[in-house]
């Protein structure tokens, strides 16, 4: 198949984005067929094919043209810009920011540490597989550490003696707290992004629009519900002031119920169980909520 009609994507292939990034593609309707050690995977149904490969190397692949697009987390896009001296990289543009892999960048001490503030971390050895970022941190606010570069299992270092402090990624701080460290600093709060070069043909720059659009409906379904109840005709305005985020809802009429109307309504905000209770008070009945799948506007 010609590749100039396709577009090409690089995720994860194992790690904290890998099945996210998977699920992602599933619920925008595309197929792919993979057996597990499989690198390369056409989709069956869209002109899309995913390389899977080390989250590390998706800004070098995008950069290099090798892939139109990746899905990763900003604070390996961030790392390997400030690290690399690859000026092709400053031309990968984030275009979308996913929502799923949040995390946080921070700084941590053994709990024993009496920590002040980061004057504490002057002179002091702070491992990180993020020397990038760290070092870029460190030096807007005049602190002057060593950064003792490691790959990962990185909160073992205190207890090894290798350094005073950590910088790596949390999530839920349970890796932290087995390993008696705390978090002190917040140096970057990340998530899962969509980035691409700019090097697309004219097809390439619609199929992008296709996804980017499927990917958008996702996310708008995903903050909106649909909400349904019956309401008397004569408080149908106080009603719909009450609606979350919904201007326009359907009216229906209700069969052999002349006083009653039914009121169907996209909200845009959440609907809350005080929201429901507020709903009831004003007269309306029969209160159903359901999530949305998917949403074009
Ligand atoms: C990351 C990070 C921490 C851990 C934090 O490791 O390096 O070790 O997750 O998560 P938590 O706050 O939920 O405990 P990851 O599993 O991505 O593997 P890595 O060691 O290869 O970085």
């Amino acid at each position: 198949m010609n590749n100039e009609l396709r577009l090409i994507l690089a995720i994860q292939k194992n790690g904290r984005l890998a099945d996210d990034s998977r699920v992602l593609l599933e619920r925008c309707g595309i197929d792919l067929l993979k057996s597990k050690d499989q690198l390369v995977c056409k989709a069956q149904n869209f002109p899309l094919d995913v390389y899977f490969v080390r989250v590390n190397d998706i800004p070098t692949f995008v950069a290099a043209k090798v892939c139109h697009i990746g899905i990763l987390g900003q604070n390996v896009l961030l790392d390997k810009q400030i690290n690399s001296s690859n000026s092709q990289l400053d031309s990968i543009e984030a275009i979308m920011k996913l929502g799923f892999g949040r995390c946080r960048l921070s700084i941590a001490v053994p709990n024993s540490h009496d920590y002040q503030g980061l004057s504490d971390l002057q002179g002091k050895r702070i491992a990180s597989s993020y020397r990038g970022i760290l070092s870029q941190y460190l030096g807007k606010r005049g602190v002057s550490a060593e950064i003792v570069s490691m790959q990962g299992a990185v909160e073992i270092a205190p207890r090894m003696g290798m350094a005073e402090a950590i910088c790596d990624l949390v999530s839920t701080g349970s890796t932290l707290a087995v390993n008696g460290l705390k978090e002190v600093e917040i140096v970057l709060e990340s998530q899962s992004i969509l980035i691409r070069n700019d090097t697309l043909n004219s097809v390439q720059e619609e199929l992008l629009d296709r996804l980017m659009l499927r990917l958008n409906g996702l996310q708008a379904a995903k903050t909106r519900k649909y909400i349904m109840l019956h309401c008397p005709i004569n408080k149908l305005e106080a009603i719909k002031a009450i609606l979350p985020g919904s201007e326009s809802p359907t009216i229906l009429a209700l069969q052999g119920l002349e006083n009653l109307v039914a009121v169907h309504a996209v909200c845009d905000e959440g609907v809350f169980w005080n929201t429901m209770e507020d709903l009831k008070a004003n007269g309306a009945s029969s209160i159903t909520v359901l999530p949305i799948e998917k949403m074009l506007d």
